[in-house]
């Protein structure tokens, strides 16, 4: 009797259509895809960081239709029909993100691997609660691991984030922040 093994099985690609920072994007995905590889792999979007790969670091976290997601966890196929804000589109081009120029201020910067997660985890926050208090803060990010340990500078920095987004400064120019 011929065996079938699960190796063999060739599985078609599903077309799926996304809203990707904004724009449309149709892209061919396998059903067993996560969205982590799509967003990487097929669209570019590095800014998407691989940690733990099992829901654990935040590392890879994403905003899927005014969510927060582990993008490891999520079926690619999942994501047909839904808006997706990565790191990228967090800005215009030339200019970076009140969150952005906050930890810079604080001076969290190390290798900087966690902050695409805590960036989105901090703008989830941000949109839903325009004044945190550091207790608010702290629970939004209890999610995003900093191997480097800037923990409470993330937490100056969102502090600091929510004056600028509240005195209206949402954007800053790229080249007078980092020259
Ligand atoms: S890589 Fe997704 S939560 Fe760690
Ligand atoms: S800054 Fe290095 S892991 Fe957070």
């Amino acid at each position: 009797m011929l065996e079938v093994r699960r190796s063999d099985v060739e599985y078609p690609d599903v077309e799926i259509v996304m809203k990707i920072n904004g724009e449309l994007k149709k892209v061919k995905v396998k059903p067993y895809e996560r969205l982590i590889d799509v967003l990487r792999n097929k669209l570019g979007l590095t800014s998407v960081k691989e940690g733990c790969g099992r829901g654990e670091c935040g590392a890879c976290v994403v905003i899927m239709d005014n969510r927060p997601v582990p993008s490891c966890l999520v079926l690619a196929v999942r994501a047909n029909g839904k808006s997706i804000l990565t790191l990228e589109g967090l800005a215009p081009e030339g200019k970076i993100h009140a969150i952005q120029k906050a930890l810079i201020d604080v001076h969290a910067l190390q290798c900087g691997f966690c902050f695409p997660g805590v960036i989105m985890m901090s703008k989830h926050l941000l949109d839903n609660n325009p004044d945190p208090s550091e207790e608010e803060i702290r629970e939004a990010l209890d999610g995003n691991l900093c191997r480097c340990g800037s923990y409470l500078r993330f937490v100056k920095a969102v502090k600091l984030a929510s004056k600028y987004l509240r005195e209206g400064k949402t954007y800053f120019d790229e080249s007078e922040v980092l020259r």
